[in-house]
């Protein structure tokens, strides 16, 4: 089968299409003929080997994070799935392997995609669109009439996250350039700051959390944002200790690590009187047939910014890395 390869740890010359075996599904998992595969920005952060410290890939390794597509097989006790099913999925981060013709998915990770959507669609939903309901429900707790900051509106998680924060009641003041300005508006920000001409901490304060999307300079000047007791969560900053034990399930040497590198961000959150947390989102199949059902309400749209033939899945990636996205990006495989 067609597969976007991944060889060595580098810039786009280290990926190439490749033919590569068909995989076949072990017990509980499925086999997918992949329809559309989802980007992110975690294809370039593998790709350039920024992640070696949390995944170890055995190298040649079939990259690509989410897909849409048909069950072609079943593995041994799958229980919920037959062949012939219209599934969507953000796959096990141990294994990538959506950028191909075939994939297998766990059936834990994988939801029925909703009969609203097209394939294309519905690739973009699983990673952006469960990181965003995991943060702001799962570790934010956001709840009706909260007030929530969320940097980076416009992007592929961005735009779930509006949305979904919207949808559990809450106030949404976010930030974006005039190319994004309309759609945050649109999908319900109550503030959007221009931040190419605008400081949002001079615009905003007393708010009870932030869903930090961009990290580096945004996530250093996000503490006067927030009342003292609020919460921040990040998925583009630092990790902390219990990203390590919690997210990742990883013992007390990567937990000391993170420990130390998040130093100067606990701190800060600390001198502000905020809690500070960094997620790394999981695959769940419970929460995507959640958020498919929000989509089949019509209470949660998929955006999309461009869709590639596969066989420009590296200037597809080379697009979703200059950073201006307007929803997300997704590659046509068939
Ligand atoms: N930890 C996890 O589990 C997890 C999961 C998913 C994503 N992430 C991370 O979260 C981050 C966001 O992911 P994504 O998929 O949303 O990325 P994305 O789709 O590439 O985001 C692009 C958007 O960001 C906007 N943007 C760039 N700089 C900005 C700034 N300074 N202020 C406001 N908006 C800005 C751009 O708007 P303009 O074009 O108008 O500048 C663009 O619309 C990435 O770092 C990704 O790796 C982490």
């Amino acid at each position: 089968m067609r597969a976007l390869v991944l060889s060595r740890y580098g810039g786009p010359e280290c990926t190439a299409l490749a033919d590569v075996p068909q995989p076949s599904p072990r017990a509980g998992e499925l086999l997918v003929g992949v329809h559309a595969a989802g980007l992110n920005p975690v294809d370039y952060k593998t790709r350039a080997g920024g992640l070696r410290i949390i995944h170890r890939y055995s190298l040649p390794v079939v990259m690509g994070n989410e897909l849409s597509g048909i069950v072609e097989a079943v593995g041994a006790g799958v229980m919920r799935f037959a062949k012939g099913d219209r599934v969507f999925a953000r796959v096990d981060k141990n294994t990538m392997g959506t950028f191909a013709d075939y994939a297998v998915v766990h059936e834990d990770h994988a939801a029925l995609m909703p009969a609203s959507l097209d394939f294309l669609s519905a690739a973009a939903v699983p990673l952006a669109a469960l990181t965003a309901l995991q943060a702001l429900r799962d570790e934010l707790h956001l709840s009706a009439g909260q007030r929530v900051f969320i940097p980076g509106g416009a992007g592929g998680v961005g735009t779930f996250a509006i949305q979904i924060a919207k949808q559990l009641g809450a106030h949404v003041a976010t930030t974006a350039s005039p190319r994004g300005e309309a759609l945050v508006k649109r999908l319900g920000a109550d503030v959007v700051i221009d931040y190419l001409r605008e400081r949002f901490e001079d615009k905003l304060s007393g708010y009870d959390c932030a869903f930090d999307l961009l990290g580096g300079e945004t996530l250093a000047r996000l503490w006067s944002v927030l009342r003292r007791g609020g919460r921040v969560v990040s998925i583009a900053g630092i990790p902390e200790p219990m990203t390590a034990r919690k997210d990742l399930g990883r013992g007390s040497g990567l937990a000391a690590l993170f420990w130390v590198a998040s130093l100067t961000t606990r701190q800060r959150a600390a001198r502000h009187g905020v809690s500070y947390r960094y997620l790394f989102m999981h695959p769940s199949g419970a929460d995507l047939a959640y958020l498919a059902s929000l989509i089949e309400a019509q209470k949660l749209e998929v955006v999309i910014d461009r869709v590639f033939p596969f066989t420009e899945a590296k200037e597809a990636i080379a697009y979703l890395e200059t950073g201006h996205a307007k929803g997300k990006v997704v590659l046509a495989m068939r």
